[in-house]
């Protein structure tokens, strides 16, 4: 935005990489725009400082050398031309070289389609570089990926900084977890321990309650010695998910384990659903949601706390009978004085299931990229900007 403002972009080649990976529905819809809108205030900056304004990310995982139909980003660029109100032509084989004048954006190709993107081909990456005398990433989605449209070109354009996307997010995760206001509360939900063991370990050092969701949650039921019956847990994280309980407790911070839950016998939207004690659990019993008592426990962890940070559902929130938790929480985050970050695909449709995307204090479009810097990791996109500047 400095260079913007500094009125250096003028006739100036600027590429932008975004993160426009969006999902799709059945039909080949754009089933949830985020991404995309995220993306908009970068490429109307450029276009505003009058830059002939290029575009990409990826879309999938494709295979390299292969542009199939469903891996283009031809719906991405009918989405951006309603979004920018100009129109945003689709550009394919562009490596090469690209046409584009002052005051026009252009959308380049699946760049994972490249050969030699997601190794970081440093060939591909010069060739980018000699496009541009501009780079931009506001693809915070993608900072954990050192591929060449996310790292190689950074190491090789004129200019390589930042966009305001990728600089809010930067800046809002830092606030919730450099400085934060205490109590901080960590929500982490979903299936499977294995997939958010690092980030459990990491904030386990950081946080004053962890409240832990789904699957996640059954596992450290298991931990505490408590039946689950035939619910969805990983038995052999149960020594982590102790670990996790500990080292908790060895700094004076809280796991609230689930003291009520909502079971079924059967995974399906119709399913009866029964609220019992979380000690009366009966073998054939799959839990699904969390109760109400825990959930009032939950709404006055969080209504105390001073920031929030969350990834991950509570429950199986797509079948209304088991979306309580979820609901709750989200509402609890939402009425919440403290300052709120969310992240992930599954939480992002959690909000916008119960409405409160204005009410969370910074929606982050990273998933993995989310993880990884609660985690603590380096994210190679931001290193090499950092490199760079
Ligand atoms: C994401 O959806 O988390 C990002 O777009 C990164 O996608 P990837 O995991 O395929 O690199």
């Amino acid at each position: 935005s400095a260079l913007a403002e500094s009125g250096q972009l003028a006739g100036k080649r600027v590429f932008i990489r975004s993160d426009l990976n969006v999902p799709f529905d059945d039909e080949g819809n754009i089933s949830e725009d985020t991404r995309i809108r995220a993306s908009v205030p970068a490429i109307q900056m450029a276009l505003g400082a009058g830059a002939a304004v290029m575009v990409t990310s990826h879309l999938g995982r494709p295979t390299e050398g292969t542009l199939n139909p469903e891996d283009s980003l031809a719906p991405i660029a009918v989405r951006l031309t309603e979004l920018l109100g100009k129109p945003v032509k689709l550009v394919q084989n562009w490596v090469d070289g690209v046409t584009v004048a002052p005051g026009e954006v252009v959308l380049l190709e699946n760049c994972r389609v490249n050969k030699g993107e997601k190794k970081n081909d440093a060939v591909l990456s010069k060739k980018m570089a000699a496009l541009c005398d501009v780079y931009v990433n506001d693809a915070f989605g993608t900072a954990h990926r050192a591929e060449a449209t996310t790292y190689g070109i950074a190491e090789y354009a004129p200019i390589a900084c930042a966009g305001p996307l990728l600089a809010a997010e930067l800046d809002a995760l830092g606030k919730a977890l450099q400085a934060p206001k205490r109590p901080l509360v960590a929500i982490v939900g979903g299936s499977k321990v294995s997939t958010k063991l690092s980030i459990l370990q990491s904030l386990a050092d950081k946080v004053d309650q962890l409240v832990v969701g789904g699957g996640i949650a059954n596992t450290f039921m298991l931990a505490e010695g408590m039946a689950i019956g035939k619910s969805l847990a990983e038995p052999e994280q149960v020594d982590q998910a102790r670990a996790v309980i500990d080292k908790m407790k060895a700094r004076g911070a809280a796991v609230p384990i689930p003291v009520d839950v909502v079971c079924a016998k059967e995974f399906s939207a119709t399913a009866a659903a029964t609220t019992k004690s979380a000690s009366n659990v009966a073998g054939d019993d799959l839990i699904f949601d969390i109760g109400p008592v825990s959930r009032a426990q939950l709404v006055e962890i969080l209504k105390n706390a001073g920031t929030i940070v969350w990834n991950g559902p509570l429950g199986v929130f797509e079948f209304d009978a088991f979306a309580k938790g979820t609901e709750v929480i989200s509402q609890a985050i939402a009425d919440s004085a403290g300052f709120s970050i969310a992240g992930g695909g599954d939480t992002l449709a959690a909000i916008a299931k119960f409405n409160i995307t204005d009410k969370v204090g910074y929606i982050s479009t990273g998933g993995g990229a989310f993880l990884e810097y609660l985690e603590g990791k380096v994210l190679p996109a931001v290193d090499i900007l950092q490199k760079r500047a």
